[in-house]
């Protein structure tokens, strides 16, 4: 390819290095698409002739076809899937397929490429946590009268649906698709006919080829259309932070399976033994998508590092963009596939809920509660409420069992009704402020969460 500069052909193991194709060839059916609407713009401005142009695509069609049949095998060989279809172009058609390259680079070609790709890839994604989020709506409705305590410091803190916990997973992975959808946005403008770094003589018309390729605009510096790849750090930052929504819903996943808690059980689709203990069922899929978060991370942290110090425009560095960029898209992919069905086929031990709710005093908020609402101020009524606490504790005691003549000698505001008040049904279902724990809120959140997705 740089016959005429070079008399030497490149050393064998440099060559290799150098080579990206095993890993840019998924771009495909992208550069094939591009290299089409590109040839089709030349042919509309008169660059090319229509028969020039009428072969290249024609040529370009067999190629993919045949790649998607099996027909054509990439070249281990070929320096990337730039120079592999342009070659194959080539060698089918003769010197039209020289002509192609006219008023291009490969440095707006493969910002193209990327683009394009990305921007398939996350729509594909984007349905994939759609899916997850109506399923854990599901699990949601299915817990909306379900009690279990809710933590803070992991130490028992007050009462809640269980419903809302869930729910609380599918706002942040709502957030995520946003993300996704804001990158996407911004990535949604054609560098094509940057070309190599300062646009071109030619008269192109860069607006036909963004149209013909479902773009929203161009790139309006051809510096920047050929050197940025924000839009990679972008995407594969929505990635880190969803993989670190999914991280802690697993980490919650693989404490609630185990027997200390016992919250929940997952199918044994989802689990698996131990080689040598029988007993085990071990939550190995929360625990990888838990263990991949980290992976993602590493991705992003790739990404930024391989930038950060690029003089612009275009340097070979940049050919790391797309192992990072593709290795969280594949772990984010992954990791989807597996934590949804999971969280499907996830069975509620409610009562196991329930008696941990009973224990640990996490309706004291609502006995301080209690005092304030009869007049008391609440940090007074706090202050009660923790004596009590104490002496709960010291005499094997729990809120719900506590002698009214005992509560008495902290105030007269205590009446029989406290115990009513302190219910754990009374607790949850009164939590009614908007986005609270009642089911009331969760019944409000699951179809929040329906309409925003279906519509
Ligand atoms: N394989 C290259 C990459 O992925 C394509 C661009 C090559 N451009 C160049 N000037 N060498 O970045």
């Amino acid at each position: 390819m740089w016959a005429g500069r070079f008399q030497k052909a490149l050393d064998k193991k440099a060559d290799d290095f150098n080579s990206s194709i095993r890993f840019d060839c998924r771009m495909y059916a992208q550069d094939i698409k591009g290299s089409m609407a590109h040839a089709e713009m030349l042919a509309k401005q008169g660059i090319l002739s229509q028969t020039d142009v009428d072969a290249i695509i024609d040529g370009l069609e067999g190629i993919l076809q045949d790649i998607e049949s099996g027909k054509l095998q990439f070249d281990p060989n070929a320096e990337d899937i730039h120079m592999f279809i342009e070659g194959e172009l080539t060698k089918r058609i003769g010197d039209a397929g020289k002509r192609l390259h006219t008023a291009r680079s490969r440095n707006d070609q493969v910002a193209l490429d990327i683009r394009l790709y990305l921007r398939d890839k996350a729509e594909e994604i984007v349905g994939l946590i759609e899916n997850l989020i109506l399923v854990i709506a599901d699990k949601a409705e299915e817990a909306v009268d379900v009690i279990a305590p809710a933590y803070t410091h992991l130490q028992r803190a007050q009462p809640i649906s269980f419903g809302h916990q869930l729910m609380a997973y599918a706002m942040m992975l709502l957030r995520d698709v946003g993300r996704i959808h804001d990158a996407v946005k911004r990535m949604n403008v054609s560098p094509l006919g940057s070309c190599a770094l300062a646009g071109t003589t030619y008269n192109t018309d860069r607006a036909f080829v963004a149209k013909k390729l479902g773009f929203s605009g161009v790139t309006k510096n051809s510096i920047d259309g050929v050197s940025d790849r924000d839009f990679c750090v972008e995407l594969t930052s929505a990635f880190a932070i969803l993989m670190m929504h999914l991280s802690r819903f697993s980490e919650e996943i693989i404490l609630w399976s185990s027997w200390e808690f016992k919250f929940v059980e997952l199918d044994d689709a989802y689990t698996t033994g131990s080689s040598i203990m029988p007993q085990k069922k071990n939550s190995d899929m929360a625990e990888l998508v838990r263990g991949k978060t980290g992976r993602v991370y590493g991705d992003l942290t790739a990404l930024l590092t391989m930038l950060k110090g690029l003089p612009l425009a275009y340097n070979k560095d940049m050919q790391e963009d797309k192992e990072a960029t593709f290795d969280a898209l594949d772990t984010v992919v992954m990791c989807l596939e597996v934590f949804t069905p999971m969280i499907a086929t996830m069975k509620i031990c409610a009562g196991n809920m329930y008696k941990a709710a009973q224990k640990g005093f996490i309706n004291a908020t609502d006995l301080a509660d209690y005092l304030a609402k009869k007049g008391m101020p609440f940090r007074a009524a706090y202050k009660i409420v923790g004596q009590i606490v104490a002496e709960c504790i010291e005499k094997g005691y729990v809120l719900d069992d506590y002698p009214l003549s005992e509560y008495k000698k902290h105030s007269e505001l205590f009446e029989e009704d406290l115990y009513k008040e302190i219910a754990l049904e009374t607790c949850v279902e009164k939590r009614n402020s908007e986005g609270g724990a009642s089911p009331k809120s969760v019944r409000e959140q699951i179809l929040y969460v329906r309409g925003t997705i279906r519509g």
